[in-house]
C-alpha cells in the first residue's frame, strides 16, 4: 500500500473520502452554529488563555507573555478591572504605531520570566513556581476537559477573529452569545465523549509521566491523557472529523491510513498548544503544536474552526507513483533481515529530539484504528527500542544498526545517511560510527532544508542536511597516519574550491557551517577509505575507555585529531575575499578575527559558529574578540568598542599588527576623521611600518568595504578605516 506514490486512483480514492468527511463535518458544525455569529460572521480563530487568581488578589489575571493579537492590524487587548467581578473584561482595540512599539516591548504583559504579574500595578507579580504550591497541581481525570472550578490554572476565550459578510477581518472580544457557543461546544462533547472514546475517536491513552518531554504537560497543567492538550471545541471538531471519516471504511486500509494521518495533521494544527503568532507583514495565524519539537503547554493558545482546518487536510502526491515492490514494515533497524541496493536512513541524533515520545501524541489519535488496518502493528511508539542517549549506547547501537544495513546489501550497494547538523563535533562521532560500521565516505551534499523560525536577521541563511553517500569498504586498505595527512589536506581543499566555484560572490549559497561540515565529511572521504590506521580499527578509537572522574578531560582519539585537521585546513583555506594578499602573514589570532568579522557581515550571531572557527584555528582566546554574550546574539567587536582594551596586553591577539590597526582605525574616529593621530601611532608602534604598510591598507580597506548591512555599529568605523586606509596609501614619509 503507498499512500504517497500511490498514483491517481489512490489520491482520488483519497480526496473524494476526505472531502466527504469534512462536508458532512462541517454540515453538523453550521447546524449547530458554532462557527458563526448572529450577523452571518464566520470565525477564524479563537483565543484562549489561562487566568489564575493568586492568593491576595481580587480578581484572576489572564495570563499571556504578550497581549498584543496582531501587529500587522495593530490589535492589542487591554484588560478592564470591573468593580466587584472577579473575573476582568477584555477590550480588544486598534492602537498606534507609537503605542505598538511599547506592546511588543511587552506593555502590558502578564506573565515575565515565569512570574505572573499584576495588569494594574506592574510591582505586584508572583511566581508560577510558588502559585503551583510544592505539592504541584492536582492531575485531571481521564474524562475531564476543562478545569475544575477549583483548579489554580483556569481558562477562558478571550478574543475572536472573524470575517464579516463582505470579506473584512475583525478581532472583537467575546460576547454573550460567543459565550453561549463555547458552553453548547461543551455540552455537545459531553454528550458524545464516552462513546467516542469507545470508538477511538478522541484519545484516552494516558501521557507517560517519565518522559523528558512528555512530563511537562502533567506536571505544568496536571494533564494526564493526551486528549487534555485539546479544549471542548478542539477536541468535538477533531472527533466529529474522525467519526465520519473512520466510520464504515469496510476495512478499506488506504482510507484507515489517509484518515489516521488527517487527524494527526488536524491535532498537530489544532491543540492547546497552537500559538498564536503576530507578524508585522501579514495577519496574524495560529501555528502548529510541533511548531518546536516540544510539548509546551502555553498560557495562550488559539483553536481553528472547522472552517480554516481543510486546507490542513493532506494532499498526496499522484504525480510519481511507484511501480516497483514495495514494502513497508516497522520495527528495530537492528532487525532488518531484508536485502536491499540501496538503504536510506535519517537516524535520530544525540536526544535531540525524542520522537518516541512525541510519537505518542499522534498515536493518541490513531489508537486502536492502526489494528483495524494493519493487524502486526501496535499504537506504541516502542521508547525501549529507540536510539538514544548520546554516549557509548548511542555509539553502540548505531554501530549495530549500520553494520546490519550493510550486511544487508551487496558489495555494490549504496546507503545514504541524512543528518542535519547542529554540532560538528557530534558530527565527527556519526562519521566514526560509519566507519566502523564497515562503510567508507564516497560524498557528501549539503541540502538547504530547514530555515530557523522566524528567520534570521540578516541573509538569508537556510539550515543544511547533509547527506552521506557511503559504499561498503571491501578493499583491505591499511594506512599510516602521517600519509593520510596530505591526503585529507588535498581532499578537504577540493572540496572547499568546488563549492567556492558555486558560490556566487555577491550572494553566497553556502554559510559558514556549510563549509565546514564539509571540509569534515572530505576528512572521513580519505579516513573511512582505510579498513586500520596505524595498526588500529575505527572501533577500537571510538570506544576508546574514556577518563572518568571529576575534571577528567577525555584526550582527542588520533583519528579525531585527523578530522580536527580537516577543519583547520579548511578555516586556513578559507580566505576572506579581498584579503588573499595579507592572509599569509597574519598571525591565527589575527585571521580568526577577521574571519569572524566575514561571517559575521553574512548574518551569523550563533556563539557556536565563532567557537568553530576559533576551534579551526586553534586559538584558544575567543570572548576577548566577541561582544554581546548570549548564545544566538553573539557579534565581532568594532574598532571603537575595542577602544584601548587591553591594548600591546598579555591577551596573543593584543599585541598583533591587526590589533594596532584597529586602535588606529579607533583613533582616526575619535579625532572626527582625521587619520593623522592613527597614522603616527602605527608608525611608532610597528617595528617595520614601511614594510607592513602595503598589508594594512589592504585590511583597512577590507574593514572600510565590509557590508554590515543596517548595523550603525560599524557604520563610524567602516568610514575610520576608509579614511585612515587613505592616509596610509599617500604616506611618503
Ligand atoms: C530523524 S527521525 C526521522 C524523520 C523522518 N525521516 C521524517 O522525515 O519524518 C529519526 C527516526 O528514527 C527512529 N528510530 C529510533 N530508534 C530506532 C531504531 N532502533 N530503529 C528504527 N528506527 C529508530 C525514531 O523513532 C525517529 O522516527
Amino acid at each position: 500500500m503507498n499512500l504517497v506514490g500511490g498514483g491517481r486512483d489512490v489520491r482520488n480514492r483519497v480526496r473524494a473520502a476526505q472531502s466527504a468527511a469534512f462536508r458532512a463535518a462541517e454540515a453538523q458544525i453550521e447546524d449547530w452554529g458554532l462557527e458563526q455569529n448572529e450577523q452571518g460572521w464566520r470565525a477564524e480563530a479563537f483565543l484562549y488563555c489561562v487566568e489564575v487568581k493568586p492568593p491576595d488578589c481580587d480578581y484572576y489575571i489572564p495570563l499571556a507573555p504578550s497581549w498584543l493579537v496582531d501587529e500587522y492590524l495593530r490589535t492589542v487587548v487591554i484588560w478592564r478591572h470591573d468593580e466587584g467581578i472577579d473575573r476582568l473584561r477584555p477590550d480588544v482595540v486598534e492602537i498606534s504605531a507609537a503605542e505598538l512599539r511599547e506592546f511588543k516591548n511587552t506593555k502590558g504583559a502578564t506573565l515575565v520570566d515565569g512570574r505572573v504579574i499584576d495588569p494594574f500595578d506592574p510591582n505586584r507579580s508572583w511566581s508560577v513556581e510558588s502559585l503551583r504550591g510544592p505539592d504541584g497541581l492536582r492531575l485531571w481525570e481521564t474524562d475531564e476537559v476543562v478545569p475544575r472550578k477549583d483548579d489554580l490554572f483556569q481558562e477562558r476565550l478571550y478574543c475572536i477573529r472573524w470575517m464579516d459578510t463582505e470579506g473584512n477581518r475583525l478581532y472583537r472580544s467575546p460576547n454573550s452569545c460567543d459565550f453561549e457557543r463555547e458552553a453548547k461546544a461543551l455540552r455537545l462533547l459531553n454528550e458524545r465523549i464516552a462513546n467516542w472514546r469507545m470508538k477511538g475517536f478522541i484519545p484516552s491513552a494516558p501521557i507517560p509521566l517519565d518522559g523528558d518531554k512528555t512530563s511537562e504537560p502533567v506536571r505544568t497543567r496536571g494533564w494526564t491523557c493526551w486528549s487534555h492538550l485539546f479544549n471542548p471545541r478542539q477536541l468535538l471538531t477533531h472527533g466529529l472529523v474522525a467519526s465520519q471519516s473512520l466510520s464504515n471504511l469496510h476495512q478499506d486500509r488506504v482510507l484507515a491510513a489517509a484518515a489516521m494521518l488527517n487527524l494527526g495533521r488536524l491535532a498537530d494544527w489544532n491543540s492547546r498548544l497552537s500559538c498564536w503568532l503576530s507578524s508585522p507583514t501579514q495577519i496574524a495565524g495560529g501555528k502548529n503544536t510541533f511548531l518546536n519539537q516540544a510539548l509546551n503547554p502555553l498560557y495562550n493558545y488559539s483553536a481553528r474552526p472547522l472552517s480554516m482546518m481543510a486546507s490542513a487536510q493532506i494532499d498526496f502526491d499522484s504525480e510519481r507513483p511507484i511501480r516497483a515492490a514495495s514494502a513497508v514494515e516497522i520495527g528495530d533497524a537492528r532487525d532488518v533481515n531484508r536485502e536491499c541496493d540501496l538503504w536510506i536512513t535519517d537516524p535520530p541524533y544525540a536526544d535531540a529530539v525524542q520522537y518516541h515520545e512525541l510519537g505518542d501524541f499522534f498515536l493518541a489519535w490513531y489508537g486502536k484504528h492502526i489494528r483495524g488496518a494493519f493487524s502486526d502493528w501496535l499504537p506504541d511508539a516502542r521508547g525501549q527500542l529507540a536510539v538514544r542517549g548520546e554516549g557509548e549506547d548511542f555509539k553502540k547501537s548505531m554501530v549495530e544498526i549500520y553494520s546490519n544495513l550493510a550486511r544487508h546489501m551487496p558489495d555494490d550497494g549504496m546507503q545514504l545517511v541524512m543528518f542535519t547538523h547542529q554540532n560538528p563535533a557530534v558530527w565527527a562521532d556519526l562519521g566514526m560510527i560509519l566507519w566502523a560500521a564497515g562503510l567508507r565516505v564516497t560524498a557528501a551534499w549539503t541540502v538547504a532544508t530547514e530555515t530557523p523560525v522566524g528567520g534570521i536577521k540578516k541573509g538569508n541563511y537556510v539550515q543544511g542536511t547533509v547527506l552521506l553517500v557511503m559504499r561498503k569498504r571491501v578493499e583491505e586498505k591499511h594506512g599510516f597516519l602521517d600519509e593520510v595527512y596530505p591526503e585529507v589536506e588535498d581532499e578537504v581543499k577540493r572540496q572547499i574550491d568546488s563549492m567556492r566555484a558555486l558560490d556566487d560572490g555577491a550572494e553566497p549559497n553556502f554559510g559558514d557551517t556549510d563549509y565546514q561540515l564539509a571540509a569534515y565529511a572530505a576528512a572521513l572521504r580519505v579516513l573511512t577509505g582505510y579498513q586500520t590506521l596505524d595498526g588500529q580499527d575505527v572501533s577500537h578509537e571510538l570506544f576508546r575507555a574514556k577518563p572518568t572522574g571529576r575534571g577528567a578531560v577525555a584526550e582527542k582519539s588520533r583519528f579525531e585529531r585527523v578530522i580536527d585537521r580537516g577543519i583547520q585546513i579548511a578555516c586556513d583555506y578559507l580566505i576572506p575575499r579581498g584579503l588573499e594578499a595579507a592572509w599569509p602573514s597574519l598571525s591565527a589570532d589575527e585571521r580568526l578575527y577577521l574571519r569572524a568579522l566575514d561571517v559575521e557581515s553574512r548574518g551569523e550571531r550563533r556563539q557556536g559558529v565563532f567557537q568553530e572557527l576559533a576551534r579551526g584555528f586553534g586559538v584558544r582566546e575567543l570572548m576577548p574578540l566577541l561582544q554581546g554574550g548570549r548564545a544566538n546574539q553573539s557579534r565581532v567587536r568594532t574598532p571603537s568598542e575595542f577602544g584601548r582594551r587591553d591594548l600591546g596586553g598579555g591577551g596573543a591577539f593584543a599585541s598583533t599588527p591587526l590589533r594596532h590597526l584597529l586602535f588606529a582605525v579607533h583613533a582616526t574616529v575619535a579625532d572626527e576623521g582625521k587619520p593623522e593621530v592613527g597614522r603616527n601611532y602605527l608608525k611608532e608602534l610597528l617595528p617595520d611600518y614601511w614594510g607592513d604598510r602595503t598589508r594594512l591598507t589592504a585590511i583597512l580597506d577590507w574593514l572600510a568595504s565590509l557590508a554590515h548591512g543596517d548595523d550603525d555599529r560599524w557604520t563610524a568605523d567602516a568610514e575610520g578605516a576608509r579614511l585612515l586606509a587613505g592616509r596610509l596609501r599617500t604616506d611618503h614619509g
